[in-house]
């Protein structure tokens, strides 16, 4: 109720700018009223612009909970991305830059839709010569390079499926991600510079690999500048292990786009969910393709000359919707960057921006508080004009935070698009069109054309006004098909809320509608944290500080924080003998992101005797939550041990 209350006390509206209108490509609200009378229709007309080898015979065959779009449908997502814009016509974007990267240490690459178009045939060619058929599964495992955007197309072009892990996960994820999607081929490279330093990927490749049968062929990316084999981050296994610049120089360019069905699998990209196993969200060609797609044009108003930046990684969803897929199919430009936002400098991102003269830019809340700290001189030492839309995703924007970046970054000039969406959904859902949407500080607004989401009470009543459980009622084109090799799971998790309507997709966040039917998103629901934007079951956590020698049994609750959104506070119970201290705390922190990674490493680590728990055993997660956020303690007539909650509060607020 906390939330609900701080946003109710915001009023601010901003209509789109005549100047904004008056070049934007959607001005009215013709789409939204095509889609409400006839959704399948408005999707087959967006579908129709993508590039098909043989055409559908049905647009949508629903079937609760399974949806199956475009069926019979056959195309390539990378000719999709790739060839479309090669083909000698009056429109050829063949010369244009498809992407412009830039690494950390200042080199810089563009690579035209030719050189794209060439570098992933070659590389599809790699892929078949090392064994990679149709529905085989490939991970990838890169730094922000060009060639994970490469080795993603790759894949597409003979229907392999990628799996890409964020490069910032531990050997331990990677080795589970692997194993679950039986990968054949891993792509990952020597390292990659973060901050200055090397992050060390094959090295991490390589423990994973200890444990990962299904593996036959490393190809490493030499990202380290220097001969090859540099021995401190790249020993190469005889036969199993290859460089990437050597089978690309032997690589014939032909390489006939493989014919796929709408509905085969375009990639895998496991996400967090409430038990300590990540989940395989599937997502599947046609649709998927034409979600992002589509979301694109409308969601960034695009232009033929953009230089489009979307920060993300592409080992996230964004990073696969909206550095590959989505621009690319458009034939936009994307600028990929790979290191961290303050390196050498806080200005590095407005550096970027200016020297590459992006016109878009879409970032994370996490990110733009961050920003706010460093300071908005950073920002306005740099000549940021061309910028003339701004982008947010991944979690709530508080509305300073979103007036700060329409202020000092747009110059008060550019609309604000705060986009709300899931690895699930694949393309975005709730977002401004900014031609056409007044916005409001802190709200995604309302749903794009096509999407037709409700809040819905605990009993699967609808709140027309008010707050409760986010829905979407109706199938979406690049909706996740399922969870790989555990159907079950994905019945039981999106559409098992409402037992009376199996139909209902359950998104796992709260919300809120206001008497303008604008939606603002109030976080999960579930056990799961929302760290600096990225999803991370509490679970998991709690799982690998069980794997402690001296933890007999933890809990994870999120704390708000003022620039991660959300931070990791860990409740930990002893084993009998052990004692806490600093010494351990550190080390169980440490612990934590070794075995999972960086991004999951607690904030706060709490020694308790006890937990507070039902009579029936059940850890009961939203008192420590009141613990961590200072707040008085919610019901507790339910625990089995009322002393234990009272001494944990003593504690937590002693030690602060
Ligand atoms: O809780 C919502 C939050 O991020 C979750 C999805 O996380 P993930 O699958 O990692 O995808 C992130 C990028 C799309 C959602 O369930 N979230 C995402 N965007 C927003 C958001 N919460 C509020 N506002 C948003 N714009």
């Amino acid at each position: 109720m906390r939330d609900i209350d701080v946003l109710l006390q915001e009023h601010r509206k901003f209509p789109p700018s005549d100047d904004f209108r008056s070049h934007a490509a959607i001005t009215d609200r013709s789409l939204w009223d095509a889609a409400s009378a006839d959704y399948e229709r408005y999707w087959a007309g967006e579908a129709a612009r993508l590039e098909w080898m043989k055409p559908w015979t049905q647009v949508l065959d629903w079937k609760p909970p399974h949806a199956q779009w475009f069926t019979g449908g056959k195309l390539n997502a990378a000719a999709n991305c790739v060839d479309r814009h090669v083909r000698p016509s009056t429109g050829s974007r063949r010369n244009k830059a498809a992407i412009i990267w830039e690494g950390e240490p200042g080199d810089r690459r563009t690579l035209t839709y030719w050189d794209l178009f060439i570098e992933v045939s070659k590389f599809a060619n790699v892929l078949r010569q090392l064994g990679v058929k149709k529905g085989d599964r490939v991970a990838i495992y890169l730094p922000m390079v060009p060639e994970a955007a490469i080795a993603m197309l790759a894949c597409a072009r003979i229907g392999a499926i990628h799996s890409v892990v964020f490069g910032g996960f531990a050997p331990e994820s990677l080795r589970d991600r692997i194993n679950d999607a039986e990968a054949k081929v891993l792509i990952t490279a020597d390292g990659g510079y973060r901050r200055g330093g090397i992050v060390p990927l094959k090295r991490s490749a390589d423990k994973a690999l200890e444990e990962c049968p299904s593996i036959e062929h490393v190809v490493v990316v030499r990202r380290r500048a220097g001969a090859d084999g540099d021995e401190a981050f790249a020993t190469m296994q005889d036969g199993r292990d290859h460089w990437w610049h050597r089978l690309m120089q032997r690589a014939p360019i032909a390489c006939e786009p493989e014919p796929m069905d709408a509905e085969d699998v375009l990639y895998i990209l496991y996400t967090s969910g409430t038990t300590g196993k990540p989940k395989g969200i599937v997502h599947t060609t046609g649709g998927y393709l034409t979600g992002c797609a589509t979301t694109m044009r409308q969601v960034f108003d695009l232009r033929e000359d953009d230089v489009f930046f979307c920060t993300a990684d592409v080992g996230w969803v964004t990073g696969h919707s909206y550095v590959v897929y989505g621009p690319l199919a458009n034939g936009a430009t994307v600028l990929m960057y790979e290191g961290a936002p303050d390196w050498p400098e806080k200005d590095r991102m407005w550096d970027l921006c200016e020297r590459h003269g992006a016109t878009i830019l879409y970032t994370a809340p996490t990110a733009i508080r961050a920003f706010m700290k460093w300071g908005s001189e950073w920002v306005t030492k740099h000549d940021l004009s061309s910028l003339r839309l701004l982008g947010s995703v991944g979690e709530p924007i508080n509305p300073e935070a979103w007036i700060w970046y329409q202020q000092n970054v747009g110059g008060g000039r550019c609309p604000v698009v705060d986009t709300w969406w899931q690895t699930e959904t694949g393309a975005i859902v709730i977002s401004p069109v900014p031609g056409v949407t007044e916005t409001k500080p802190g709200s995604a607004t309302q749903p794009l054309p096509g999407y037709f989401p409700e809040i819905l009470n605990n009993d699967g009543k609808p709140v027309p006004v008010g707050g409760g459980l986010l829905t979407l009622t109706k199938p979406w084109p690049s909706m996740l098909r399922t969870i790989w090799n555990d159907d079950p799971r994905y019945v039981e998790t999106y559409f098992s809320k409402w037992t009376d309507r199996p139909d209902l997709y359950f998104a796992g966040d709260g919300a809120r509608r206001d008497d303008e039917g604008y939606y603002w998103l109030l976080g999960r629901v579930d056990d799961v944290l929302n760290i600096a934007g990225h999803r991370i079951g509490t679970m998991e956590v709690e799982s690998a500080l069980v794997e402690h020698p001296s933890v007999a049994e933890a809990a994870v609750v999120g704390k708000t924080h003022d620039v991660k959104g959300q931070a990791i506070t860990a409740f930990v119970t002893l084993r009998e003998g052990k004692t806490g201290g600093h010494d351990l705390r550190e080390e169980l922190r440490d612990f934590v992101a070794q075995k999972i990674g960086a991004i999951a490493r607690p904030d706060d680590v709490l020694f308790s005797a006890d937990l507070p728990k039902t009579r029936s055993g059940k850890i009961m997660r939203r008192l420590l939550r009141d613990i961590a956020e200072g707040r008085a303690l919610g019901d507790i007539t339910t625990l089995a041990d009322p002393n234990v909650v009272a001494q944990l509060k003593e504690q937590y607020e002693g030690s602060e």
